[in-house]
């Protein structure tokens, strides 16, 4: 059966339901069945399509979202001009098995402008990225909430919805948001999807010059120093990875910090002494050239060496 676009919040609450009945009773039954959903902005690549991949696996019935959101948007030229390719995008979610494609204009998703009611990301929202996108963390959790109500099937099934580890403190406040506030949906988070040489995947990438995406590799390899080092549970030594970083004319680092990966508190400045145990997530934001970038890694004590459940902290 061939993709199917919707436009309207009514056709995509009738299409889901209509997916998951016509499913055979025999084969699974009603209370059994699962719907997907992979909320996205397009601009679609292969770290989309393995998002879209897991939930086809998953689930059922899998729907996409397509909205570029301009709640997330500081800053009006950047919504302006972030990627929109709408056709290119539901071929690629077609041929992964999506089997709708909820694609609204702005008046669709707020028929009244700009919401009154909107969700706070509270202080997690305002570090980081958050930092230097003031309101960015709002704009994408209202958003979510948003997709996460009118999507859900109103019929008995399970429901997850699939975010990229890639953004890794979305995903902790989708997560938080989620449990703080009893969504009915399970959140799944997928593995960050990177070019052979380590760069991660980005709507963003096709803004770089040659040169400048050579000059980005630097943050995924500081990120694979840091990760080696854990794995070895020998001392992270922070300023050696900035360094690393800082030594890339082409870079302008905004921040390398290490955190722990549920409450995205900050584990150490340095730790050039302590050896490294337990876990820990390693973010990184930068600005190459025009954009923006941000990558993660997970800090993980290797086996056999001094390990513990704890996440890790400097001592
Ligand atoms: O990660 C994204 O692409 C967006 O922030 C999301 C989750 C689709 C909300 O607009």
């Amino acid at each position: 059966m061939s993709i199917q676009v919707v436009h309207t919040i009514a056709e995509l609450r009738e299409a889901s339901v209509r997916l998951l009945e016509e499913l055979e009773e025999e084969v699974l039954p009603a209370a059994k069945r699962s719907f997907g959903l992979v909320p996205t902005m397009g601009a679609l690549h292969e770290g989309h399509a393995s998002l879209a991949r897991a939930a086809v696996v998953a689930n059922q019935v899998v729907a996409a979202s397509i909205f570029v959101n301009p709640l997330q948007f500081g800053d009006p030229a950047d919504l302006e001009r972030y990627p929109r390719t709408l056709d290119a995008d539901v071929a690629l979610l077609e041929e992964v098995g999506v089997a709708l494609v909820f694609a609204p204009s702005v008046a669709e998703m707020y028929p009244a402008g700009d919401p009154l009611i909107r969700l706070s990301s509270g202080a997690l929202g305002g570090r980081l990225e958050g930092a230097s996108r003031p309101g960015h963390f709002d704009g994408a959790l209202t958003v979510v909430a948003k997709l996460l109500h009118v999507a859900q099937p109103v019929i008995h099934s399970g429901y997850r919805a699939y975010f990229g580890q890639k953004d890794a403190q979305q995903l902790a406040l989708v997560r938080r948001m989620v449990a703080d506030l009893n969504f009915p949906v399970e959140i799944v988070g997928v593995p960050t999807v990177r070019d052979a040489d380590g760069l991660a995947l980005s709507s963003r990438n096709r803004f770089l010059s040659v040169a400048e995406r050579e000059a980005a590799l630097v943050l995924s390899g500081a990120l694979r120093l840091l990760s080696e080092r854990a794995a070895r549970s020998e001392p992270l030594d922070l300023e050696s990875a900035v360094a690393l970083i800082r030594s890339e004319p082409l870079v302008e680092l905004d921040y390398l910090e290490v955190l722990d990966p549920e409450t995205f508190s900050p584990r150490a400045e340095n730790c050039a002494e302590t050896p490294f145990t337990g876990q820990a997530l390693a973010v990184v934001a930068a600005r190459v050239g025009p954009v923006r970038l941000i990558d993660n890694m997970e800090l993980l004590a290797g086996p056999g060496l001094p390990d513990g459940s704890d996440v890790w902290q400097c001592r």
